[in-house]
């Protein structure tokens, strides 16, 4: 500011002194004058305030960056040098995106089951694969106990798996498990990660079309600035990852190979949320990463290559903890209609404005359904599902 004003006061001194050169019944001595206390007017000031480079905003006579832009707000650039360790992690996961994946002859869709035993909707989803045998596998990462199974496609499907705790970055390990063992086959090319209430509303063909005819991967994706959101960011996620990246999503994604591979290879942002998205952390705050990692992870690094959206269909609508889960009454062929013809999809968020953003879901510049899979469904709703399922051109 005190630079300011001693540079208005200069100029208005050099106006004066241009003036004179047009006024030529301005006496000798005067115009001397006036020129002396100019230069020493400028020296004096200029070693006061020698130039700062941390000042942008200050102009000065000698700074190679001139005046013209003092009033000009210039956008800050901050480019933070980056560390070893996210150098190394841009070279990997640009690799990886540069490369297209080995197209193989039948690509399959790999279906992760992520429950705490038995599927109850097993006879479900066998409806859902006969006759597509080939064209999808199974694995299924059963938490608690071994799963009781009821239809041969998921026999002798369970991969080894750990203990998984809601909220925990236990469900992230899971979800990695699931992915790396999906992985070793490299007929599989999209990935769609399911959890025990979960079930299609559409026919199998639909679904696969849909999959692997887009380049993208479905993986949830907003801001949200209420606590629930950008509230359970702490600092400690710095320099790697700032609040301004910080995302909300599903847990329930689908994704491609190459983004299941850049998974398989990251191993800076997944230390970060492992040790700084976490229930009861410092100052009794609470993060659960099965909602930020994957969004977060890729809103940063391949934010053109996910649709923001997650094909397993919602209803948080009532704004409760828990999202709606559907009993035996609510199901009629109208509602799984209704779910399936859904073509826009809605992010409730946590501020105090509780407002919710409805985006519509468009792939390769057209207007799609959004979903391919519903949640949360008790297992009482099968014997109805089944009829539905069985007697209908939806699916
Ligand atoms: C996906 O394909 C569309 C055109 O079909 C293209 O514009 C877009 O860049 C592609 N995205 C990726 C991530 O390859
Ligand atoms: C998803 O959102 C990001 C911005 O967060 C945007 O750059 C990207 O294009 C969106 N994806 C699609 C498929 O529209
Ligand atoms: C099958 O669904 C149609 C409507 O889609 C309905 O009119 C018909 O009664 C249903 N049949 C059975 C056996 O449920």
């Amino acid at each position: 500011m005190k630079e300011e004003l001693a540079w208005k006061k200069f100029l208005r001194n050099l106006l004066i002194m241009v003036g004179s050169r047009n006024r030529p019944q301005l006496r000798r001595p005067t115009w001397i004058i006036v020129l002396i206390s100019i230069v020493c007017f400028f020296l004096i000031t200029a070693y006061i305030y020698p130039p700062q480079t941390s000042k942008p905003s200050a102009c000065y006579f000698f700074s190679s960056q001139g005046c013209g832009a003092t009033h000009v707000e210039v956008p800050k650039v901050v480019s933070r040098e980056l560390t070893d360790r996210e150098l190394e992690s841009r070279v990997v996961i640009n690799e990886i995106l540069n490369v297209d994946p080995a197209k193989t002859k039948i690509p399959k869709v790999a279906f992760l089951f992520l429950t705490p035993g038995s599927l109850p909707f097993e006879k479900l989803w066998h409806m859902f694969f006969k006759g597509h045998e080939g064209k999808f596998s199974v694995y299924v990462h059963a938490s608690r106990e071994k799963p009781v199974h009821v239809s041969p496609y998921f026999v002798g499907r369970e991969i080894h798996s750990e203990p998984v705790g809601w909220g925990k970055f236990s469900m992230v390990e899971a979800e990695r498990r699931l992915l790396a063992n999906a992985l070793l086959d490299p007929d599989n090319q999209h990935f769609v990660l399911l959890s025990d209430s979960c079930i299609p509303v559409r026919k199998f063909e639909f679904m696969y079309n849909y999959l692997l005819l887009t380049n993208v991967s479905f993986i949830d994706c907003y801001v949200d600035a209420g606590p629930h959101g950008n509230g359970r960011y702490i600092e400690r996620m710095l320099p790697e990852v700032e609040k301004k990246d910080f995302r909300k999503g599903s847990q329930w994604f689908s994704m491609k190979r190459q983004h299941a591979i850049i998974v398989m290879a990251d191993s800076l942002y997944f230390t970060k949320f492992k040790h700084h998205c976490r229930p009861n952390m410092e100052g009794g705050k609470n993060c659960y990463s099965d909602e930020h990692y994957l969004p977060t992870f890729f809103s940063m690094r391949d934010p053109g290559g996910i649709a923001n959206w997650s094909v397993t269909y919602v209803d948080w609508s009532e704004r409760k903890w828990h999202p709606r889960s559907y009993k035996a009454q609510d199901i009629t062929h109208q509602l799984i209609k209704k779910i399936a013809s859904i073509d826009q999809s809605p992010h409730y968020t946590s501020d105090v404005k509780k407002s919710v953003v409805i985006t519509p879901c468009i792939l390769n510049n057209l207007k799609r359904p959004c979903y391919l899979f519903a949640r949360k469904f008790f297992p009482e709703t099968q014997d109805k599902l089944i009829k539905i399922f069985s007697n209908s051109t939806l699916f």
